[in-house]
C-alpha cells in the first residue's frame, strides 16, 4: 500500500466527525474509526464516511478467543473497511480464526493486522505491570512474526520498530504506526514518538495521526504539513 496519513477521529459521535471531515476539502483524508467513534456512533458512521469517499481503518483492536473473533470478524467484513485489527496477544490460533472469519464468500477481505504492543507502554511498564522480560523491540517482532504466521497482513507498532518489522517479516508487510508527534508538540500519554519526517525515514507504510491533526487550530494545514513530511 502507497505510503499515506491516517487522521484518528478519536470524537465521541457523528455530528463532530463529519463537521470536522467537511473541513478537509481537498484530498480525502484515510480516516480510522476506533472504539470511542464505533461505540458511540454505531456501525452506520463506517457507511457513512466510506459513501464520502474515505478509505477507513477500523480500530477495534479485537482481543477475545478465536470462536468469539471470527464470528466478530465476519460481521466487520459486512462494513467493507479497508483494514481492520486485533491484538496479537490473543495468539495465532486467535489470528488464524479472524482471517477466516473476515474473509467473504469471494475470498475477499479487508486488510487485517495485528496490534504488538501499545505505544503507550513501555519497556519499564511492560516488565513491572505485564511481567513481561524481554526487550520491548523483540517482543514486537516476535508478535509481529506470529500475525505474519497467522497469514496478517500487518502490524500496528512504533514507527521505531518499522525497519525490524520489515527486515524480519519483509518489505510487503505493513507497519501502521501511531505516536506520532510534531517536533514541537505535546507527547500527552504516548511513549515511543516520532514526527512525521523520522517515521519516513524508519520505514513505516502508514501513519497513524491523532490529537496533532484533531486538537490542532488548523486540522487541514496539520494533516497537509503531515502529508508533506511523511508522504510525498
Ligand atoms: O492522538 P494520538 O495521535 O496519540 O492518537 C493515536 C491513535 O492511534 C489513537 O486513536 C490510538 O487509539 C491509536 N493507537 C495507538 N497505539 C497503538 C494502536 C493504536 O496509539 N499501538
Amino acid at each position: 500500500m502507497k505510503r499515506d496519513v491516517i487522521i484518528a477521529c478519536d470524537f465521541p459521535g457523528e455530528q463532530e466527525t463529519l463537521a470536522f471531515l467537511d473541513r478537509f476539502t481537498g484530498k480525502k483524508p484515510f480516516v480510522k474509526i476506533g472504539m470511542e467513534l464505533f461505540y458511540g456512533a454505531g456501525p452506520d458512521i463506517v457507511r457513512r464516511i466510506k459513501s464520502r469517499g474515505h478509505k477507513i481503518f477500523l480500530d477495534l483492536k479485537l482481543h477475545d478467543i478465536p470462536n468469539t473473533v471470527k464470528k466478530a470478524m465476519k460481521v466487520l467484513s459486512d462494513l467493507d473497511v479497508d483494514i481492520c485489527n486485533l491484538h496479537a496477544a490473543g495468539g495465532i490460533d486467535m489470528m488464524k480464526a479472524a482471517v477466516e472469519g473476515l474473509t467473504r464468500s469471494d475470498g475477499s477481505r479487508p486488510l487485517l493486522i495485528a496490534v504488538t504492543q501499545l505505544t503507550s507502554i513501555d519497556q519499564k511498564r511492560m516488565e513491572e505491570e505485564l511481567l513481561i522480560r524481554q526487550p520491548l523491540e523483540d517482543v514486537v517482532l516476535r508478535y509481529a512474526d506470529n500475525a505474519r504466521q497467522a497469514g496478517l497482513d500487518g502490524v500496528v507498532c512504533s514507527p521505531l520498530e518499522a525497519g525490524r518489522v520489515h527486515a524480519a517479516c519483509g518489505n510487503g508487510f505493513l507497519t501502521v504506526t501511531p505516536g506520532i508527534r510534531f517536533a514541537s508538540g505535546d507527547t500527552g500519554d504516548q511513549q515511543r514518538v516520532t514526527t512525521p519526517a523520522r517515521a519516513r525515514e524508519l520505514g513505516s507504510d502508514l501513519i497513524v495521526v491523532g490529537r496533532p491533526i484533531t486538537a490542532a487550530e488548523d486540522p487541514a494545514a496539520a494533516y497537509n504539513r503531515c502529508v508533506e513530511e511523511f508522504a510525498i
